[in-house]
């Protein structure tokens, strides 16, 4: 199969999409963000502090560009990759786009307890999430091949629909 690649603003379930794709459909799920962290030795909010956004915003290019090689994968990209031209046409050369949405009163229920994500220092609220979300909405939205909204939707369910919508794509 080919990757699959998840898009979608923080806090959309990304990561738990992934790992559940990997075992009802016998995928290798792939945390961007994790493998980052890990290569770096650093936390994600280190290293945006240490280098800065546009240096992590390369080393996601660069990852994307390795997965290619490879086949299989549900790939679960940082809230912020899809905005980059660039990064899009590597998701394309990867396999189909996946953009996952919800609600701001959901996405604030997930978020609201961690503080891992620095791009929401100081908008940690309903207010600034929409507002970031409206700002960014149009280029996931050109990025994707497919979109599924989660609200109030299990992971399985979500799983089946995305494989329903995939399957319908190749007829
Ligand atoms: C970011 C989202 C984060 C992480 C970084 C930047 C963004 O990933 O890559 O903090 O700009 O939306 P998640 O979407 O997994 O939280």
């Amino acid at each position: 199969m080919n990757n699959i690649v998840l898009i979608g603003f923080m806090g959309v379930g990304k990561s738990t999409i992934a790992e559940n794709m990997s075992t009802m459909f016998a995928m290798k799920a792939v945390e961007m963000d994790q493998v980052i962290a890990g290569r770096e030795g650093m936390s994600i909010p280190d290293i945006f502090a240490a280098h800065g956004e546009e240096y992590f915003r390369g080393l996601e290019t660069e990852l994307l560009i390795e997965l290619k090689s490879q086949k299989n994968l549900v790939i679960s990209c940082g809230g912020g990759a899809a905005l980059r031209e660039q990064n899009v046409a590597e998701m394309k050369e990867n396999g189909k786009v996946v953009l996952l949405t919800a609600s701001p009163e959901v996405i604030y229920e997930r978020v609201k307890d961690s503080d891992d994500r620095p791009v929401l220092k100081g908008r940690k609220n309903i207010r600034g999430i929409s507002e970031l979300m409206e700002q960014r909405r149009e280029k996931y939205e050109a990025a994707a091949d497919i979109v599924i909204n989660t609200d109030h939707k299990t992971a399985p369910e979500i799983c089946k629909e995305l494989f329903q919508r995939l399957m319908e794509m190749e007829e």
